[in-house]
């Protein structure tokens, strides 16, 4: 039986609704009296961590995530902070996270829930038993690249500047982590760049390309320019399996795919580092892929059920509790089975719930399962 160690970071608005559900598991795991517990340490990122401390996050904050086996991380942002220098924006905090527990690769699972096919904006047979997953890249690209300024020009123009790079050892990791999992799903991956007009996007052709047949020849390869993938997402989703591609346009790509699926408060997400060279554990951290909604913040109506995937996740990628992690999808499964339904994906006929009430019934249904 092992101890794992969880860093809760709730942050701002809505995240500190939804991950107070992902405890309510934690602590009914705790009880149980059999099997993995855990460790709970919590600390503040985002505004929170701005009101607090003046920056976004800490480097308190940072050494623990730094030790923890994953961090629970809510959202950030909101309002309250649009006016804060840039460098203490809330979204630094997360940015921080990934690029200092070097967090490149980020898994965005988009399933569509048979009962909540009827919730898609798309028609229900175009997303019926839909499983996609994309990997982001999270740690390179336009996001970090330098320079990124706002320079102001001799003549009084203003002049802004954001810098994509990838090197090839960026692009052959991510590819290797999507090439692995394609092959324990539908051995399929699409790597979506815009060679036509960039060159890091020739390069992550060039490179996908190389990994492909060096290293997985069995799976199908199959290259995609981003936008003709954005477009087909929406044609023909089921055509997709894994979608490989870099950290700005997986941003764009998963908001799209998680609508698909019903509402963007369904989308759950791990971000993974290398494994360590000598103990193999890899760094992680566990997301919702929506933000903190600032308009339902503090009023108990936010969906808590990316977050309590995002904790299933964790549960298989960081605790090796395989088990436990089918359990709590199948309990989600069976909460929306039987008509409860926070706002966002309220349809006629279904019981509307609050967060909290759908976090209960969450953990009755896990209790009724592992009983
Ligand atoms: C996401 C979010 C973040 C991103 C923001 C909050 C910085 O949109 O995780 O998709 O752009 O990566
Ligand atoms: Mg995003």
């Amino acid at each position: 039986m092992a101890t794992h160690s969880l860093l809760l970071l709730p942050g701002d608005g809505i995240g500190v609704e939804t991950i107070a559900e992902v405890e309510r598991l934690i602590v009914f795991f705790n009880a149980r009296g059999s099997g993995d517990t855990f460790v709970i340490d919590r600390d503040v990122v985002g505004g929170a961590a701005y009101d607090a401390h003046g920056v976004a996050i800490t480097d308190a904050a940072m050494a623990k995530a730094q030790q923890a086996d994953a961090v629970m991380f809510g959202a950030v942002g909101g309002p309250k902070w649009d006016k804060v220098a840039y460098e203490h924006r809330p979204e630094a905090g997360l940015l921080r996270l990934r690029k200092d527990l070097d967090l490149f690769a980020n898994l965005r699972p988009a399933i569509c829930y048979p009962a909540l096919a009827d919730a898609s904006s798309l028609k229900r047979e175009l997303v019926e038993g839909l499983d996609i997953m994309i990997v982001r890249e999270l740690t390179g690209g336009v996001y970090f690249g330098e320079p990124k300024e706002i320079v102001t020009l001799e003549n009084g123009e203003r002049r802004a500047v954001d810098t994509q790079i990838y090197t090839s050892r960026e692009i052959e990791r991510i590819a290797k982590v999507a090439f692995d999992l394609a092959r324990k799903r539908g051995n399929k991956v699409h790597s979506a760049e815009k060679r036509n007009v960039m060159k890091t996007g020739v390069l992550w052709n060039q490179v996908v390309s190389e990994v492909h047949k060096s290293y997985a020849p069995d799976v199908v390869l199959e290259h995609i320019l981003a936008d003709n993938c954005a477009m087909q997402l929406i044609r023909n989703p089921k055509q997709f399996d894994v979608i490989v591609t870099d950290n700005l346009f997986g941003d764009v790509l998963s908001d799209e795919a998680a609508m698909m699926t019903g509402s963007l408060g369904m989308l759950p997400s791990a971000s993974l580092g290398a494994p360590n060279a000598k103990t193999g554990k890899r760094k992680t951290l566990y997301e919702p892929v929506h933000g903190s909604a600032p308009d339902i913040a503090g009023k108990g109506l936010a969906n808590p059920i990316a977050t309590i995937a995002s904790f299933a996740m964790a549960l298989r990628y960081s605790c090796d509790m395989l088990a436990e992690a089918d359990l709590v999808d199948t309990a989600i499964a069976r909460v929306l089975d039987k008509g409860l339904r926070t706002g966002d994906i309220m349809q006629p006929g279904m019981r509307q719930v609050g967060t909290t009430e759908m976090g209960q019934a969450i953990e009755t249904e896990l209790r009724a399962l592992m009983a």
